[in-house]
């Protein structure tokens, strides 16, 4: 084991350029992957399901809206800034102008709206396939 350690240490004393190279391209791969997100490798055929979900102008909503719509879903979304949630809505038609989007206002503190929400919803399909209840609080502490 000692002479294992030793000859690691030469080996490294001997090739420092080399080391700290392959060092730095590691660092910057690993890097790469983090700042990339995480990736859907769920291969299940989702096209024209229709999907319900809160809070899809921003975090892991805005993600996973992206994600199904070009999964070929139909993806409605609520969420209380009209501006971002447009800009959402344009960002991906953008990408692909044949993609199914949908924004409506909706605010979950206002039963009103929730209500005016799901009116809307009814208005332009028959049933929904997938809602997804994402906007809401994570609280680690009691408050
Ligand atoms: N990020 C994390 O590490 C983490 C960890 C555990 C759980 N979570 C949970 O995952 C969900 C999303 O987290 P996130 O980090 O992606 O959050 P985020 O970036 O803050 O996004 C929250 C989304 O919810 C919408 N929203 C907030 N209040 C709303 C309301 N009253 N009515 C309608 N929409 C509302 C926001 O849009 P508007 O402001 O325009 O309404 C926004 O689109 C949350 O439920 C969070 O608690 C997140």
């Amino acid at each position: 084991m000692e002479e294992f350690k030793n000859k690691a240490i030469d080996f490294v004393k001997s090739n420092k350029k080399a080391v700290i190279a392959v060092g730095a391209l590691a660092t910057l791969a690993a890097l790469k992957l983090h700042f990339r997100g995480g990736v859907c490798r769920a291969d299940k055929n989702l096209e024209k399901k229709v999907v319900v979900i809160t809070g899809g102008n921003s975090g892991i909503g805005k993600v996973t809206v992206e994600t199904l719509a070009k999964k070929g879903c139909t993806v409605i979304f609520g969420a209380r800034d009209e501006a971002k949630s447009e800009a959402v809505v344009k960002r991906i038609r953008a990408i692909d102008p044949d993609c199914q989007i949908l924004y409506f206002p909706l605010d979950l503190a206002d039963k009103r709206s929730i209500e005016e929400f799901s009116e809307r919803v009814k208005e332009v399909c028959d049933c929904v396939n997938i809602l997804i209840n994402n906007a809401g609080v994570y609280a680690t502490e009691r408050r």
